[in-house]
């Protein structure tokens, strides 16, 4: 039997990386542990929330005392950790938060899986959940490959490539068994309508404006959150110790182009007449320090562990608006309160 704690559990990847757990491996326990920030929802678990094998603890990463007496009574074989801070738009405006939790938080985890593991590695493994982000940005060609060095431009990326940078060095200090993957953008049900996505299509379903960053030439990589679920799942099982995979669909959009494919797909649904939406796209001030284009060669995992994504774009996104358009209850609940703050901070009266 093994003891797994997954953290950030009850966010957007968390809650699909958690759901195939407890599914797929009736044997294991499986640990949610999630402070149930703003971004946390334990609707996203509702189907598996009475599971024999699926526990969840509340709980924050950056309390290291409750971190350390959790592992030493838990006994964890192995750590999943996804709990972040992950908007870049809220980095901008509140640096300080990405840094007590993506990097402090981070290395709670870390001392305490060393503590309670104290050199006896067998069996045992950390597994830090990264983003592309830490690389930078690209031009209009290449790709970023594992061995890309680190350029964070945000204070979220900033903030996830120090948190990269701690796991490294615990296993280069201490032989810690850590491995690590970068992944590109994700899509699909659960994730906060305060990513691209999800924001767009709740507007579209409100007919509020669109707001477009800059000219909306930005480049990003879309995966659906199933994919790097399973890519999570065959790292954390195969990939060796110390190594890093990128995850990435293959899968390039302009902002704008994607946004355009989204309105259409979005009115079809909706019964509305084509071209609707599109009205609604307004372009506004750029992101500061907006990085052009993302793009991940995921070879090495294909190559070396046969992952491969399993859905098309265009598959994808009609399951992801399908989703959003059945489940407006879920979108309506986590758009009360105090995302009205944070959409009128962000984007003022539109
Ligand atoms: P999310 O914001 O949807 O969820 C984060 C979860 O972490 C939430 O459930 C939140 O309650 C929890 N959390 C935050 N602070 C915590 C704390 N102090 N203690 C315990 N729990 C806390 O994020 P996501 O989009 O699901 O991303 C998950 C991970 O994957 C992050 O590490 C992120 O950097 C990484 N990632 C995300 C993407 C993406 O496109 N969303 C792509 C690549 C990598
Ligand atoms: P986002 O979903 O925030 O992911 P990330 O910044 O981590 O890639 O944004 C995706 C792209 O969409 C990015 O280039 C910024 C752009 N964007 C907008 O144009 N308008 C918006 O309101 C948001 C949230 C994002």
């Amino acid at each position: 039997m093994r003891k797994i704690l997954i953290t950030g559990g009850a966010g957007f990847i968390g809650s699909h990386v958690v759901r195939l757990f407890v599914n797929k491996y009736p044997d294991y326990e499986i640990y949610n542990l999630d402070k149930l920030t703003y971004a946390g929802n334990l609707e996203n678990l509702k189907d598996v929330a009475k599971k024999p094998n699926y526990h969840f603890i509340l709980g924050d990463i950056t309390n290291d005392d409750f971190i350390r007496q959790l592992f030493l009574k838990e006994q964890f074989d192995g750590v999943i950790h996804l709990a972040a801070e992950s908007h870049v738009d809220r980095s901008i405006t509140h640096p300080n938060e990405f840094v007590i939790t993506n990097v402090v938080g981070t290395v709670n985890l870390l001392n305490a899986a060393k503590a309670i593991w104290k050199d006896n590695y067998e069996g045992k493994r950390f597994y830090h959940v990264s983003t592309d982000e830490v690389y930078g940005a690209l031009g209009d060609e290449g790709y970023f490959t594992e061995e890309t060095r680190y350029d964070p431009h945000s204070p979220y990326s900033a903030s996830k490539a120090s948190s990269d940078h701690f796991v490294r060095a615990y296993h280069d200090t201490y032989g810690l068994p850590v491995i690590i993957s970068n992944c590109s953008n994700n899509y699909g049900p659960n994730q906060f309508p305060e990513k691209l996505i999800p924001l767009f299509i709740n507007n579209i379903r409100h007919n509020k404006p669109l707001p477009v960053y800059g000219k909306g030439v930005n480049v990003r990589d879309w995966l659906y959150v199933e994919d790097h679920a399973t890519a999570i799942d065959v790292i954390y099982h195969n990939g060796a110790t110390g190594r890093t995979f990128n995850v990435g669909g293959h899968n390039e959009w302009r902002n704008i182009d994607l946004i355009k494919v989204l309105c259409k797909v979005v009115d079809r649904k909706l019964g509305r007449e084509a071209g609707t939406s599109e009205k609604l796209i307004t372009y506004v001030t750029d992101r500061a320090g907006h990085d052009l284009r993302y793009a991940i060669d995921s070879s090495k995992l294909q190559r070396e562990l046969g992952w491969r994504p399993s859905l098309q774009f265009e598959e994808g996104i009609e399951k992801t608006v399908d989703w959003y358009l059945s489940n407006k209850q879920w979108l309506d609940n986590v758009t009360s309160g105090n995302y009205q703050n944070y959409y009128k901070e962000m984007y003022g009266n539109r």
